[in-house]
């Protein structure tokens, strides 16, 4: 009798062990589909700053992105800092209020627009997405930046360049 007992109770026991082992694996599988946003670097998604903390008029450098975000008008772009003339990387000069390219010369305005250079056009830019606040920066395909010629932000340099600080 209790040889049968034993054998019903580790029945049961199996049933249940066989319902916690699925439910393991869902847990798993959902936790695997939530992840890759959070390891996500450059190519993926990125996780920017607070959308409230990009200030009007301002630049913040995403490094993870290889991008900055302004902020024009209340609207967020993420501009790639990647150089679209032969990919050097190209730094904000706070005291001109433009990009600056080191390599060749290139500049582009605040809003990542071709001024001048050989750069073939303004700076490309990254899809962003705002989630629980948070600028969400998709790196994994950049859109092309405005031709030359194409000027939406018309602003006259703030002061001097870096480039030419630099210099002389
Ligand atoms: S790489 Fe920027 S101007 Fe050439």
């Amino acid at each position: 009798m209790s040889e049968i007992v034993n054998r019903r109770e580790f029945l049961n026991n199996l049933w249940k062990w066989g319902f916690g082992l699925v439910g393991a694996a869902g847990l798993w599988t959902t936790w695997d589909l939530i992840q890759p946003l959070a390891a996500a670097g450059f190519g993926g998604k990125v996780r920017g700053v607070a959308a409230d903390a990009v200030p009007e008029g301002g630049v913040i450098a995403v490094p993870a992105a290889r991008a900055y975000l302004i902020k024009l008008d209340n609207e967020i772009f993420a501009l790639s800092e990647t150089c679209s003339h032969l990919g050097c990387r190209v730094p904000y000069c706070a005291s001109s209020g433009q990009f600056e390219c080191p390599c060749h010369g290139s500049v582009f305005n605040r809003k990542g627009e071709y001024l001048t250079g050989p750069a073939p056009r303004g700076m490309d830019l990254y899809p962003i997405e705002i989630e629980d606040g948070l600028v969400i920066i998709d790196t994994a395909e950049a859109e092309l930046g405005p031709a030359p010629g194409i000027i939406t932000f018309d602003e006259p340099p703030l002061g001097p360049n870096c480039a030419e600080e630099s210099h002389g």
